[in-house]
């Protein structure tokens, strides 16, 4: 067998010959974790500053050791560095280019360090990055509804409980429930995020190490806010990662139900949105389609996200303390977390903002045109001193034969309304109009065309915050 020169250096002299090239390739990370590249070469600079801050090693070895990091990112981003499976991992690349660039001194950059403290330390500078912008993405999508809802207080749409039209509600009420769910996510990352900025580096392999390291000190270089108190857990916890994609998945649970409603809407039976042609697509063979793809691959790629995250919870459930390679599991599923929620945010934010024309005309034919003013007629009688039960059960046999009589309860006469009940006066017309019964709905948080203005008014002043 053909022994690599990377990995004679790679290993100790414990080894006689050369991995299988195929165990080489099934072992290798290489190919996703190169991702971390950036992270690596910044945690190894803050590493290499550590040693000679401590004397470890010497001010000139330090800063050979970060200009030859530095030389190696520009490297990178000039696509002059591109390591192959032989280099195993991103942090094995690195170090071995590191010893190409500036000599003997690369071999020192890992001293008091394992790659255990370092792939830990790499990924949670990965993941706070990503946090910081799909916070922003959550904001942007949250502007884009704010924005659609603004236009559409007055926009009457049909409320539902169980799919079964219930009440009218202002369409920027509706759009306005999708801020709460996401401002929830908002700050849900914030929370995860504190628990992503904590610092392995320094557990060494498993125990700590027997170097005079400062672990605040690279800490404060990383702008880390502690370490890890325990260098057990440090090396092998995987929480921060699951708190994330469980994060991830919550975003996803409310992008889809949102892409449900929107693929419901554009439908025929609802037609309550017409697709724009920028966020639309045609099919192949019906010349006639115009298909909500966008919503639907959302809808689909939140079974992915929650896969990943059932995947890492049974990564981590069977692993005995401290590192085992099964770690290296946790890295696709984190990124493809990260890369599928931003891509949904973008494509769901385009949605919002260009892609949903609202049918007003339909709209308000559908909530002029069915009973879910029913409840009102039941108000309006509990407001006269009908206790509300007898009254909801009045309304019940109104329902009943109007139906029969395919009227609505709009079409009811005045004496009819009065053999129903003597408290019917002419002001129930008004009463159950589907803009006042809308409108009525001005308790706290309500439907209230008053409370939805108010709620637009905390949603934007949220947004600036
Ligand atoms: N590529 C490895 C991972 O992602 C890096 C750490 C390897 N550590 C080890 N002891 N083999 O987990």
């Amino acid at each position: 067998m053909v022994e690599s020169p990377s990995q004679q250096q790679t290993w100790s002299q414990r080894f006689e010959s050369a991995l299988h090239p195929a165990i080489a390739r099934f072992n290798a990370s290489i190919g996703f974790d190169i991702e971390l590249i950036e992270y690596d070469l910044t945690g190894s600079q803050a590493h290499a500053r550590m040693l000679a801050h401590t004397g470890i090693i010497s001010p000139a070895e330090g800063a050979q050791l970060v200009a030859g990091l530095e030389q190696i990112r520009q490297d990178y981003r000039q696509g002059l560095f591109t390591p192959g499976v032989d280099a195993e991992d991103v942090h094995f690349a690195v170090e071995r280019r590191l010893t190409e660039l500036v000599g003997d001194v690369g071999k020192k950059l890992h001293t008091a360090r394992s790659r255990n403290d370092q792939v830990g330390t790499d990924t949670r500078l990965y993941l706070r990055d990503q946090i910081d912008q799909i916070k922003q993405q959550i904001r942007a999508f949250q502007t884009a509804l704010v924005e659609l809802a603004e236009q559409h207080v007055e926009t009457l749409i049909p409320g539902y409980t169980h799919l079964q039209r219930a009440q009218p509600v202002s369409l920027a009420h509706h759009l306005l429930a999708y801020v709460e769910m996401t401002q929830r996510d908002w700050e849900r990352l914030g929370d995860v995020y504190r628990r992503v900025n904590i610092l392995p580096l320094g557990s060494g392999a498993l125990a700590g190490t027997t170097f005079p390291i400062d672990r605040h000190y690279v800490a404060e270089l990383l702008d880390f806010d502690q370490v890890y108190g325990n260098s057990l857990d440090g090396v092998s916890d995987r929480d921060f990662a699951i708190e994330f994609v469980c994060a991830a998945s919550l975003i996803m649970v409310h992008l889809s139900r949102l892409s449900e409603e929107v693929i419901l809407w554009a439908s025929e039976e609802f037609r309550f949105v017409t697709l724009t042609d920028s966020c639309a697509t045609g099919s192949s063979i019906m010349p006639q389609k115009k298909n909500p793809d966008v919503p639907e691959l959302v809808r689909g790629k939140t079974g992915r996200v929650f896969g990943h995250l059932q995947a890492l919870l049974v990564l981590m459930k069977g692993l005995p303390l401290a590192y085992n390679k099964d770690l290296q599991e946790d890295k696709e599923a984190l990124f493809d977390s990260v890369k599928t929620v931003s891509a949904c945010l973008e494509a769901m934010t385009i949605l919002m903002r260009e892609g949903l024309e609202f049918r007003t005309e339909r709209l308000n034919a559908a909530v002029a045109e069915d009973f879910s003013n029913a409840t009102d007629v039941a108000d309006y009688l509990a407001a006269r001193n009908v206790p509300f039960r007898e009254a909801y059960n009045i309304v019940g046999r109104v329902v009943k034969t109007s139906l029969a009589s395919g009227k609505l309860l709009k079409d009811l006469t005045i004496d009819e309304w009065q053999a129903i009940h003597p408290a019917f006066e002419p002001d129930i017309y008004a009463a159950i109009a589907p803009r006042q019964v809308v409108a009525a709905r001005n308790s706290y948080g309500g439907t209230g065309f008053e409370q939805v203005r108010q709620a637009l008014v905390r949603a934007r002043s949220q947004l600036n915050h």
